[in-house]
């Protein structure tokens, strides 16, 4: 029943395409704990301006990134699918809980010192405050559950640093949000570099499964995949291009390693491959039809979006008020 379940917010980001591994190790668990919770999805559109962007792409890779996780089996009438900049409530409460924030916490941030480093030329405040727009999109919605990828761990412990600091000023304002990490199996790595997460903003497309990659795309770089020279179908640390292939075969078909390992006994890596490359064309095809399905009905899709953000902004104007009010802001006058 609504209102007595758990809420879980979770978000991603719109840039770049969308890999294997953002599926299996995040967009396939959220449509399992859609079951259990009251869920808000977000394309984090805002977050994405951090860093420069071509407005005319940024749009269109928002549009798309809504469409797959409906194609991926979220249905909008039971999840909040929304896009963050439609929500005036993010920015504002992101405002308010800056001043709630220490410079050296973020100093502190990993992924921060990661992007600036990679982005020298423009180290914004944005990037620099990421994480506490991150803190508003979950507390807004009073989460009790995020999951995340285990490189947003960070960014969530802060999140409840703020929570627990605002609730120690003002009282209970904030539910102290949990992180969900998923199931290990579930981190999927670059396929041609095992030691190194399957990552949509690699260089290398070989590394990287694309969601709207072709079956033959998909079995060709599979071929072409890291091993090693062992020569044999073991679920081991190290042998880490034969585990990440089982870990993705495994995903893919519910299957257990041990199974995958007795299959192919004696047999040689080119059927191995072979049979993980089908393994996920078949996961892709229905994902990919229905996404192809789904991108021509635009009125259906524009109708999602409008009710989604009006239904999101509801929630989110109770928590922005009462944040408003604890911090001294004058009420309007109706
Ligand atoms: N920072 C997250 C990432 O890059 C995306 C994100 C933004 C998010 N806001 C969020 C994830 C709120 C969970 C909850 O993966």
């Amino acid at each position: 029943m609504l209102g007595e379940e758990k809420i879980l917010f979770s978000g991603m980001q719109s840039t770049g395409n969308l890999t294997l591994g953002n599926y299996l190790g995040a967009l396939k668990n959220w449509v399992a704990l859609a079951e259990e919770y009251t869920t808000f999805y977000c394309v984090v559109d805002e977050h994405s301006i951090t860093v420069r962007q071509d407005p005319a792409e940024l749009r269109r890779r928002a549009r798309s990134l809504l469409t797959l996780y409906i194609a991926a089996g979220l249905d909008p009438d039971k999840n909040c699918i929304f896009y963050q900049s439609h929500v005036s409530g993010h920015a504002e409460l992101a405002w308010i809980l800056n001043c709630f924030t220490y410079m050296g916490e973020l100093q502190r941030m990993t992924q921060f010192k990661d992007k600036s480093a990679k982005h020298a030329d423009n180290i914004n405040a944005g990037l620099f405050t990421y994480p506490v727009l991150m803190a508003a999109d979950i507390l807004l919605y009073q989460a009790d559950v995020v999951p995340v990828g285990k490189d947003q761990q960070q960014h969530l412990e802060l999140t409840r640093d703020i929570a627990q600091r605002f609730n120690s000023i003002y009282g209970d304002v904030f539910t102290v949000p949990e992180g969900y990490y998923g199931k290990s199996g579930a981190r999927i790595m670059s396929l041609q570099d095992p030691e190194k997460k399957m990552s949509k903003s690699d260089e290398n497309p070989n590394a990287s499964i694309y969601l709207m990659d072709d079956p033959d795309t998909i079995m060709r770089k599979f071929k072409r995949a890291v091993t090693d020279c062992e020569a044999r179908v073991a679920y081991r640390d190290e042998q880490p291009g034969v585990k990440n292939l089982i870990d993705i075969f495994c995903a893919c078909t519910d299957r257990t390693p041990d199974d995958i390992v007795k299959e192919f006994e004696g047999k040689g890596y080119g059927d191995f491959k072979a049979a993980v490359g089908e393994a996920v064309v078949d996961v892709l095809r229905p994902l990919q039809d229905e996404y192809h399905r789904l991108e021509k009905e635009k009125d259906y899709i524009d109708g999602v979006i409008k009710r989604n953000a009006e239904k999101a902004g509801g929630y989110a104007i109770k928590t922005l008020r009462k944040v408003q009010k604890k911090v001294g802001f004058p009420e309007k006058v109706r």
